[in-house]
């Protein structure tokens, strides 16, 4: 019944389902209540697809960076016809298993402990009861913008500050209380839920397309519990815009020790350092910035060939939990949690591991720029840099939650009813993306690895299964002689859940040790925040695009290529269990 994940979305094609672009998203048909205007006096506009160059010109972000507006409209003009070829090679094949549903509360049992694999003396239940509505979105009377945290009003800190606090009065055994609350990540990513009717199967919504709208779900009722507790509904929460240098540190306002949403357990080290998207331990600001903006470019452009490249891999009824993280999801999401985790606590919590994450109100703010970045790959990315944006898959759109409302209410929600953030009734305050073209130079000719070192680097098939302890260097076969489209796929990565794992692809690279990731031969990134799954470890896949890579390391005559795998974490943990280099399925723009 269940696909391979694994497979899926990776190499087969497939013409089963309509095309994915043949009618336009559905903004084209929001109301023009839904076009907002800010305070800067300029439009909110989502569809870069439909506005002219004109209307372009009110939004900030479109006019970054300079000189970029003719190219990309003239690029979107064909997004509808290259989305709909994409559309015919990327869906996964037998997507008709089914859903995952939402979890029987009454079923919940307890989490466990990340580093022994034992019960954890902790109760991530949510209160249980019958009663259960499906939930209906209501109609949104005034969109909330939720601001970059880095920049909110004294005035917008003591309402946020205020809310809080009185989410964390509320008693525990309130659904909505700050505790309980906290407990809903617990419960949905620490093994305290089976999938419904699949045995004690594990029902965990990371490492999967599950990913995004889980979260999204998750702080919508989040911030209206919020709101209804200071009588406003228009509150909006903060998002931490780590993307952006001016946002590069924890925002100041979660660092007042007298506020609610202070927290001390979190890593003295970083309470004012630069984020380290990249986690190379590069202790150069500069460099640090430089690395962030290049990780941000990878995950959201350069890296992703199709939707589940970014949102996630497939992950359906009776199909085993992690079958792989998008490319956000893995990178910046997992650097930020890793980054804020407090080293003195005995598995890095709160935010450096799943079950405790949400004990530190920074999650909420750190995912509500996560939750931007989807919105961005969905709205904004230019179509012919990410040509296939949406899944169409019912396992997908018809996957399920529950979670309590702000009037206590139990209510089931689905995918579906997540895809568009207006029409959930909140959008992002408008900031400059520096990282939208941030690609590395080109690397000449000279920084090419020499045919020497090319030849003394092993076969790939003499290494794999290859347990990544070291930096290891390798020949890969291309797919074509020459230039040609291609994906470089790491396949059965078997890691240690538990453990905090990363490493970074090279390609072409002759540096060991690099800690600068800002050059083209850098391809990519694994990396997971620790987590328990049923038996300590999942197997996985990640590819990476190398079309853009090949360009500009002119790799384009070879036959092979020489891959660097450079873990950035201690010891053992990560076996892959093969590398391959295929041709992108996905026709390249023209
Ligand atoms: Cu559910 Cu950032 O984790």
């Amino acid at each position: 019944m269940a696909s391979l994940p694994l497979s899926c979305a990776t190499t087969t094609t497939t013409s089963a389902t309509p095309l994915r672009h043949s009618s336009p998203p559905p903004l084209f048909t929001k109301p023009s209540l839904f076009i907002t205007r800010h305070a800067n006096g300029s439009h909110h506009h989502r569809g870069l697809h439909v506005i002219s160059a004109q209307k372009q010109n009110d939004n900030p972000e479109s006019t970054h960076p300079q000189g970029k507006l003719d190219r990309r409209n003239v690029l979107l003009g064909m997004g509808g016809l290259y989305g709909a070829a994409a559309s015919l090679v990327s869906t996964p094949p037998e997507a008709s298993a089914n859903p995952v549903q939402a979890p029987q509360l009454d079923k919940c049992g307890t989490a466990t402990d990340l580093n022994t694999g034992k019960k954890l003396d902790l109760n991530c239940c949510p209160p249980v009861t019958d009663n259960i509505i499906d939930y209906k979105i209501p109609p949104a009377l005034r969109m909330k913008l939720r601001p970059s945290a880095h920049r909110v009003s004294a005035q917008y800190m003591f309402k946020y500050n205020l809310a809080v606090d009185r989410m964390k009065r509320l008693p525990d055994d309130d659904p909505r209380s700050f505790s309980q609350q906290a407990m809903i990540h617990c419960a949905y990513c620490n093994g305290a839920y089976d999938q419904p009717g699949q045995g004690s199967l594990d029902l965990q919504i990371h490492n999967s397309w599950l990913f995004f709208p889980f979260h999204r779900w998750y702080l919508y009722f989040y911030e209206r519990i919020l709101g209804k507790l200071i009588g406003d509904p228009t509150f909006a929460l903060p998002f931490w815009n780590w993307d952006n240098p001016k946002g590069m540190t924890i925002p100041p306002m979660f660092l007042d020790e007298k506020s609610a949403i202070y927290n001390s357990k979190r890593n003295q080290d970083n309470l004012k350092a630069i984020v380290d998207l990249g986690m190379t331990g590069n202790k150069d600001p500069l460099q640090v910035v430089s690395n962030n903006l290049t990780v941000m470019y990878s995950e959201m452009i350069r890296g992703n060939a199709d939707v589940y490249d970014f949102m996630g891999q497939p992950y359906r009824e009776g199909t085993a939990v992690n079958p792989g993280p998008g490319s956000s999801e893995r990178g910046s999401h997992t650097a930020i949690h890793v980054f804020v985790g407090d080293p003195r606590e005995p598995s890095g919590e709160d935010l450096g591991n799943f079950y405790s994450a949400g004990r530190d109100s920074l999650f909420y703010s750190h995912h509500c720029n996560v939750d931007r970045m989807w919105t961005l790959w969905q709205y904004f990315l230019p179509s012919n840099k990410v040509p296939d944006k949406k899944i169409t898959d019912p396992d997908f759109l018809n996957a399920s939650f529950l979670f309590y409302d702000e009037n206590k209410q139990l209510v089931r929600v689905s995918v579906k009813d997540s895809l568009d953030n207006l029409k959930m009734g909140y959008e992002y305050e408008r900031v400059d993306l520096p990282w939208l073209d941030y690609r590395p130079p080109p690397q000449a000719a000279a920084a090419r690895i020499t045919r020497t070192s090319a030849s003394a680097a092993p076969k790939a098939e003499t290494l794999f299964p290859l347990k990544l302890d070291r930096v290891v260097r390798f020949e890969v076969q291309k797919s074509k002689k020459g230039k040609a489209d291609e994906l470089l796929v790491l396949e059965n990565i078997t890691v240690d859940t538990t453990k905090f794992l990363k490493f970074d692809v090279f390609v072409n690279d002759e540096d060991d040790g690099a800690t600068e990731l800002d050059k083209a031969a850098y391809a990519g990134t694994y990396a997971q925040v620790p987590h328990k799954t049923a038996n300590k470890t999942a197997t996985t896949s990640i590819r990476l695009k190398l079309t853009e890579l090949y360009d500009d390391m002119d790799v384009g005559d070879d036959d092979t290529i020489v891959v660097t795998l450079v873990p950035r974490h201690q010891g053992p943990g990560v076996t892959i269990g093969g590398i391959k280099i295929i041709e992108n399925p996905t026709p390249p723009p023209s």
